[in-house]
């Protein structure tokens, strides 16, 4: 029997590392492996033993305090250490945006202040994050038509936030109200978030739901039983051209061309005020291994070449509305996300 404590994906340990759950083996294995090097906090974020924008961003947050006690305090290391974490996976924006924070804030401080800094911005992070989450969720219910059967891709529940979740959350918040009677759960292709994640999730959750292949996703829209689809999202642009897993542009398309809406669930720390459309926002592509087989499993005959993008870029004129733990957001999305990132993070006074 698992309980919710079951889907925390990481736990702080300050001054020593961080434990996290080994989504890479979920949920065939529920592994906890404590990371006490910056190297290992950037081959589980590579790996997806930690993976999601929210939480890689509070993780990267934790990476730059164990560097500081690996490689010392004094600024050039940070900055070497904060880029190379950075680095680690290219379309999450909290990634970038939380360690860069963490990093401008820590280096007003003086060096012995700066380790002790780090643990409890990333603690005060994860904190804001389940904050935010609980608004996203409430604020998501009150949209109307999510009724009956809703449809959602990759992961987006407790383990990719390290709270409830955005998309998931809403889903669930939408289940306790009576709303929807099923989630379907695209299984995401290569590396099977949706079918490995998100089903466990929704179990857990008590949600009745159904798994379908990414490729059963236009048959089932069409088939009438979706009354919305809900993703998170990975870099929103200010126009809201939005990143998310690959698969997602395809099922906006359809939800376009069936006349159901497509909503994005994503806090506001996933918006990038420096892209200003989605061609500035960097992809992913992931090894060629991924497409070719599973795991230790292989189903090509040799070492293949594969088209193997991580995320796709979903046009903001595609998304009925993007839920914030601010507001929702309606198109045209210039105007309400400049907007919105004005409540950010940034220029926040820390007690911490
Ligand atoms: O490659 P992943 O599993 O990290 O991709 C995750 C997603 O695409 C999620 O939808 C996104 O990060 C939002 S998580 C709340």
């Amino acid at each position: 029997m698992t309980t919710k404590k079951d889907l925390l994906p990481i736990e702080l340990f300050k001054g020593e590392g961080i434990k996290i759950l080994d989504q890479s083996l979920l949920p065939r294995e529920k592994t906890r492996v404590f990371l006490k090097d910056t190297e290992s906090v950037i081959k589980a974020i590579q790996s997806l033993q930690l993976r999601g924008a929210p939480l890689i961003g509070i993780a990267g947050i934790c990476g730059l305090a164990i560097g500081s006690s690996e490689y010392g305090t004094e600024k050039q290391a940070l900055e070497k250490v904060a880029k190379k974490i950075i680095g680690s996976r290219p379309t999450a924006n909290e990634l970038g945006l939380l360690i860069t924070e963490a990093l401008q804030k820590c280096l007003e401080l003086t060096p012995r202040k700066r380790n002790q800094f780090l643990w409890n911005f990333a603690e005060k992070k994860l904190e804001l994050q389940k904050q935010n989450d609980l608004k996203i969720a409430k604020l998501g219910a009150t949209l109307s038509g999510i009724t009956g059967g809703v449809l959602t891709h990759c992961n987006t529940g407790p383990l990719a936030t390290g709270g409830n979740g955005t998309a998931l959350a809403i889903i669930q918040e939408c289940w306790q109200q009576g709303n929807i009677d099923r989630c379907y759960a695209t299984e995401t292709r290569p590396l099977l978030q949706g079918a490995r994640l998100t089903m466990w999730e929704l179990e857990q959750m008590g949600i009745p739901a159904t798994l379908l292949p990414d490729t059963a996703a236009a048959s089932l829209i069409s088939s009438g039983l979706i009354s919305a689809v809900i993703t998170g999202a990975d870099r929103i642009a200010i126009n809201g051209d939005t990143a998310n897993k690959i698969g997602t542009y395809g099922l906006a398309v359809l939800a376009n061309r069936h006349n159901i809406p497509f909503y994005i669930a994503a806090p506001t720390t996933t918006i990038d005020k420096f892209c200003s459309t989605g061609k500035d926002i960097p992809i992913e592509h992931r090894d060629s291994s991924e497409v070719g087989g599973f795991r230790k499993e292989r189903w090509t005959t040799k070492k293949i070449d594969a088209y193997n993008p991580a995320f796709d870029v979903t046009p903001g004129d595609l998304i009925t509305a993007i839920i914030t733990e601010h507001e929702i957001l309606k198109p045209p999305y210039q105007q309400p996300i400049t907007k919105v990132t004005e409540h950010n993070l940034y220029g926040e006074k820390d007690d911490v």
